[in-house]
């Protein structure tokens, strides 16, 4: 038996700002954001867009050529935007699609990492009954200060994946390398809405969790650098990852890559994100979307190499190959659109955005009503979230 991916569908909110104009209004040169990070624009979410609407928007297209619908047995929702303490986001979403009653949900958190959980907890279930079928779906919306250096690396998204014993996509292979260390590069406390981070930190740790993580990778698996044809990374922000996939290839390849060609061998998977900004626990994700999407050669039969980073940390390597006539099964079209169909905003319009909340006392709110995708937030009454499906 085999198992991986069967669908994959990825969504983001409706607002977009060109990171040349938040680098004009902070008095920045737009080089270091365009080059120096690798970012071109981040998606800004309205209130009525949040992680569910985010990834039943997502899920809603990844179900869309999925036989045996009813056979999703399970929904694993990944996320480190919470909105609720308690109650699993993925209940909204089960419902918004429609999903049958026979069906567990639960929520996932760690940092960035919790998607790759949930990929893994998805081929465990698999493994143990061969009908059954996950949808694993990872969304979040990235928040930092105004004005802090993490600003330009914010953005939003959501990805959906069904993970089945009958991948059209990417197989996943069984071996994994992992690292878990407790440190403070970068947290949330309930009482913040924004991110707090050690930025230099985070970004060390990044690379040295990847190393740590593919050497536990290769020593399961007797991989090696070689042997692997694509890459996928976590994306805060693009240059993070050519940067370590160039500390990859000297490290374990033997091979020094200027930096051209570390972006000549991991672009295609760069394209989504550059335009999106960190959506977090979905951002390897939508780089697969991305890679699958992008790149005109026929990937069938590459393996790829996935590294999961999430701060805090949790660091996992492992690999999938790409399946046969995979392109029949992609969403590349919707991905495009929705991608194009944002609307630009500029500086006061993406503050303003920024600055509007929910109320925190329950009382009853009507959210403003932006055009959204199929799902939106429509308001808070009695404390509870009221989502409505609106239809695109
Ligand atoms: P900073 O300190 O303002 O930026 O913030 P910098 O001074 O380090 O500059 C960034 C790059 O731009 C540098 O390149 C500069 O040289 C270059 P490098 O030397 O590193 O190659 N630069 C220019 N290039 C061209 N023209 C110019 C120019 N000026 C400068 N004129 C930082 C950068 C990433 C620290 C900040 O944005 C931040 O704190 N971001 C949030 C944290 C983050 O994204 N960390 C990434 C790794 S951790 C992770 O991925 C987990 C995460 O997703 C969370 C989770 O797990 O949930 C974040």
């Amino acid at each position: 038996m085999i198992i991986g991916i069967e669908s994959i569908g990825i969504y983001t909110a409706r607002y977009v700002i060109d990171l040349g104009v938040l680098a004009d209004a902070r008095g920045v040169d737009p080089a270091k954001y365009y080059v120096g990070l690798g970012q071109e624009m981040m998606s800004i979410a309205p209130l009525n867009e949040d992680v569910v609407t985010l990834g039943a928007n997502a899920a809603r297209l990844a179900l869309e050529k999925v036989a045996a619908r009813e056979a999703i047995g399970t929904v694993i929702f990944a996320t480190e935007t919470g909105v609720d303490q308690s109650k699993a986001a993925g209940i909204y979403l089960h419902n918004l699609l429609g999903l049958g009653c026979n069906c567990r949900v639960v929520e996932l958190k760690q940092a960035c990492y919790s998607s790759t959980a949930a990929l893994q907890f998805a081929a465990a279930l698999v493994a143990r009954q061969p009908e059954h079928k996950v949808l694993v779906v990872a969304a979040d919306i990235a928040r930092y200060g105004l004005g802090t250096a993490g600003e330009p690396t914010q953005g939003c998204g959501a990805v959906a994946m069904v993970v089945s014993s009958e991948p059209k996509l990417v197989e996943l292979e069984p071996h994994s390398g992992m690292y878990t260390e407790d440190l403070m590069d970068f947290w949330r406390p309930n009482y913040r809405e924004e991110a707090l981070v050690d930025g230099k930190l985070s970004a060390r740790m990044y690379i040295s969790v990847l190393e740590k993580a593919f050497e536990d990778y290769r020593s399961r698996s007797g991989v090696e650098f070689k042997d692997i044809d694509e890459f996928c990374y976590h994306l805060p922000f693009t240059r993070m990852a050519e940067k370590a996939h160039a500390r990859l290839a000297r490290k374990f390849g033997g091979v020094v890559l200027r930096p051209e060609e570390a972006v000549a061998q991991i672009g295609h998977s760069l394209d989504y994100n550059r335009i999106i900004g960190n959506s977090y626990t979905a951002a390897l994700y939508i780089g697969l979307a991305s890679l699958l999407d992008n790149n005109e050669d026929d990937l069938a039969g590459r393996r790829i190499g996935f590294y999961s980073y999430g701060s805090g940390c949790v660091g996992e390597y492992f690999s999938g190959r790409i399946m046969e006539g995979y392109g029949e099964w992609l969403h590349t079209e919707h991905h495009r659109e929705a991608l194009a169909g944002r609307v630009n905003i500029g500086i006061e319009e993406y503050e303003r955005l920024y600055r509007e909340k929910l109320p925190t006392d329950g009382s009853e709110f009507i959210t403003p009503k932006h055009r959204v995708g199929c799902y939106s937030l429509v308001g808070i009454c009695d404390h509870k979230r009221i989502y409505e499906s609106v239809g695109e």
